[in-house]
């Protein structure tokens, strides 16, 4: 039987061909050796710019003689830490290559075509993306003065809504809902959705604005709270975030899951990393003062800025963005332009140290053409700040 070859793109699954590729951007040592600059600054994907915590980089030294066994498959040891750390039962954890593998996780196991999931635009990328991979159909919900517009959210739920999406803070406005807000969101939710908060940049936000999302897990609600050691516990590189959920879900996500998802080196780093309470109150305290002198500097040279309770801002430039980044990464400052969010003339800075801020800054200033002024005023401020 004769039979016409196909193309593999004929062959692909058409949501996967509607997906847009995430993009990584490229090595800093490629950026690096291009520009001929010693360092380039990198403040585009909210990392922890302290690094990892020395006693998560001890533990992980420690556990290299064993690389050649897999990993804890439960990772037991982690979840128990971790259960008393945050007074929840072991069985109501859950772990993730990164909290984008639960996300991937969570929609692969209760969505399919014909299911609905709502979310906030502009939020992370990842939430529309994997829902589009699984074929579900997708409902924005345009945010309100950068913020998450809950009862707009609520309304859109419809019979066919079966998750909803809630970044909090939310990427890339940095802006929370209030602990109360949230509770009556959660409330007035039909009690059969599903509700994915994600929690990736909790550590910073301060303690009476950090919701109890316990309570209603507790209370038999279908929540599921992800939360990462990329952020605050500066573990990017390793790859490991957790999900909070009633122990039914947690159960549900585990059939999907590959027996071996968080490796070794991330389950002995985290927990070490947990441990190290002064390496993060030390990340939160330098990142609420960073993003401060940050915001201050920024409104000097006349940009708006998003009030952030997170480790980065979003700022309006009032002009093309995408060109403003390609400027300052001329000058060696990587930042992320928000363009693919639909906002052509805004840019995402992370919050760096006070020396990488000052940096930023000053090559803002001057691509900005704004002159010796800004950069005076801010090194003036920088080292009061300093002081
Ligand atoms: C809101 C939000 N959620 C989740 C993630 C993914 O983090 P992880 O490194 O745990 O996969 C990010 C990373 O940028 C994020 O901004």
């Amino acid at each position: 039987m004769s039979r016409n070859v196909k193309s593999l793109t004929e062959l692909a699954r058409p949501q996967v061909l509607g997906l847009i590729p995430y993009s990584p951007g490229r090595p800093m040592e490629d950026v690096e050796r291009e520009l001929g600059v010693d360092e380039v600054l990198k403040l585009a994907s909210n990392e922890n710019p302290l690094g990892p915590s020395p006693l998560a980089l001890q533990a992980i030294r420690e556990a290299l003689q064993g690389l050649h066994r897999y990993p804890d498959g439960g990772c037991h040891t982690l979840r128990q830490g971790l259960s008393r750390f945050l007074g929840v039962r072991p069985e109501e954890l859950c772990f993730g290559n990164g909290s984008n593998e639960l996300l991937e996780l969570v929609t692969r196991s209760f969505l399919g075509p014909g299911d609905e999931a709502v979310m906030g635009h502009p939020a992370f990328v990842v939430y529309r993306s994997v829902c589009q991979a699984v074929g579900c159909e997708i409902r924005e919900v345009p945010l309100k003065d950068f913020t998450h517009d809950l009862s707009g959210m609520l309304q859109a739920v419809t019979a066919r809504t079966k998750m909803v999406f809630l970044g909090n803070p939310n990427n890339p406005t940095g802006t929370c809902v209030s602990p109360t807000d949230l509770h009556d969101f959660v409330q007035e939710l039909p009690r059969d959705v599903i509700l994915v908060v994600d929690e990736a940049y909790r550590e910073y936000v301060p303690r009476p604005l950090q919701p109890d999302l316990l309570r209603p897990i507790r209370d038999g609600r279908y929540l599921l709270t992800l939360r990462t050691f990329s952020k605050a516990y500066g573990l990017a590189g390793l790859r490991i975030g957790y999900g909070i959920a009633p122990v039914e879900m947690v159960e549900i996500l585990n059939r999907v899951r590959q027996p071996f998802n968080v490796n070794t080196l991330a389950q002995r780093g985290a927990l070490a990393a947990l441990s190290d309470t002064a390496h993060l109150e030390e990340t939160v305290r330098i990142t609420e003062a960073g993003r401060r002198n940050l915001q201050s500097r920024l409104e000097e040279l006349g940009l708006l800025c998003i009030p952030s309770v997170a480790n980065f801002i979003l700022v309006d430039m009032r002009r093309d963005g995408r060109a403003i980044a390609d400027a300052l990464l001329r000058k060696g400052v990587i930042v992320r332009s928000m363009e693919g969010y639909g906002l052509p003339t805004h840019i995402r800075v992370t919050v760096g140290t006070p020396q990488e801020n000052t940096r930023a800054i000053k090559a803002l200033a001057e691509v900005l053409g704004d002159g010796e002024a800004a950069v005076r005023s801010w090194n003036s401020a920088g080292e009061r700040s300093a002081q």
